[in-house]
């Protein structure tokens, strides 16, 4: 089965074909994604601009990938979109795109949950099976999650502020770089020294919560304090924060491991690019005796690899297509059907 996907909850417009064997292993034929530039003057995502680029570049985007796998319309067999959880305007193009592609072709269309897209990345990308502990460090979201079969997630602590990427993105703003901070802080930090700047250990919420607004403004307050904004300072600060943000992630995940006896750890979405962030965890993984995978990085931004997959697994496990389902901006992932 070939399902082509569509991605369109944020600033990424993308789109990709997607083959799935009946087993559930899978293959991707083609990806292009758009990361959207017209957001850059504004030091954050603009969700109407973000919409209607999603209208302007989607087309391309989907074009793009037939081009790449060398394959006619009448190849797609479904059509899965994101319909949620995401920036409405943007989640309604690419839903209202994939519906007319889906009519338009006469083969079904499957919505698909964002999360979830992110969540079974690693069960097309590293073959890893059910269960297992998925930490989704996003720009919106930070949650660990127990992830027993398709539809059976149970999450187990989330951010009660800022999701993690929010807080990579905001500490960047404040040393004067644009949206996404995440690879930028990673850069600078390179050149820094972790032990710079002695910033608070956000461990104040038991369990396997997190809280980020704190280190936040301790960087505020600390950069202030420090005087002008050398580049060395900036790279400092970098170190520092992120140093102080992967311990954390390492003790909560350390904690999630022992609550939750499971043998595969998995980490997702777009901070598990941070390097020093996979090592960390791979570490930890490791010593534990526990298996450790991550996407690879273009897999674990926003992508649509993502969301064929998750569509072409619901259609293989026999759930419905559904012409009629809505975007929707919130959609936590208990809502989701066991399949
Ligand atoms: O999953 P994603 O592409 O979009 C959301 O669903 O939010 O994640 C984007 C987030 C941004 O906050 C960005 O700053 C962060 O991921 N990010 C990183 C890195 N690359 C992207 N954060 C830390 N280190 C990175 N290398
Ligand atoms: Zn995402």
């Amino acid at each position: 089965m070939i399902v082509l996907g569509l991605e369109s909850s944020c600033d990424e417009t993308a789109a990709a074909l997607v083959e799935l064997d009946a087993d559930g292993s899978g293959r991707i034929l083609a990806s292009k994604v758009y990361t959207q530039k017209e957001h850059l003057d504004y030091g954050g995502v603009v969700p109407e601009i973000a919409a209607r680029a999603h209208l302007e570049k989607m087309p391309a985007m989907v074009r793009g990938c037939l081009k790449e796998a060398n394959l006619g319309w009448p190849r797609i067999d479904a059509v899965a979109a994101t319909t949620g959880p995401g920036l409405l305007g943007g989640v309604l193009v690419g839903t209202m795109y994939g519906k007319s592609l889906a009519l338009a072709l006469d083969k079904p269309f499957m919505p698909v949950n964002h999360l979830e897209g992110h969540a079974l990345t690693a069960c097309l990308t590293n073959g890893v099976d059910f269960p297992f502990l998925l930490l989704l460090v996003s720009g919106g979201h930070c949650q660990f999650l127990l992830v027993e079969g398709l539809g059976v997630y149970t999450t187990l602590g989330g951010t009660i502020d800022d999701a993690v990427g929010e807080a990579f993105d905001k500490v960047a703003k404040l040393m004067g770089f644009n949206y996404p901070g995440g690879p930028k802080i990673q850069r600078l930090a390179e050149n820094g020294n972790p032990k710079a700047f002695n910033l608070p250990l956000p461990l104040r919420h038991e369990g396997l919560d997190f809280s980020f607004s704190g280190l936040k403004t301790a960087v505020r307050t600390q950069l202030e304090k420090a005087g002008p904004l050398t580049d060395q300072l900036m790279a400092d600060m970098a170190a520092s924060f992120q140093e102080t943000v992967a311990r954390l992630l390492e003790i909560k995940t350390e904690r999630a491991l022992a609550q939750t006896h499971v043998k595969t750890f998995v980490l997702a979405g777009g901070v598990a690019a941070n390097t020093l962030l996979r090592g960390r965890l791979e570490g930890l993984c490791h010593k534990k005796g526990v298996t450790f995978c991550a996407p690879p990085v273009n897999l674990c931004t926003d992508n649509a690899v993502m969301i064929a997959y998750a569509g072409a697994r619901r259609l293989l496990a026999g759930e419905k297509p559904d012409l009629a389902s809505n975007a929707r901006a919130r959609w936590p992932l208990e809502e989701l059907k066991k399949k």
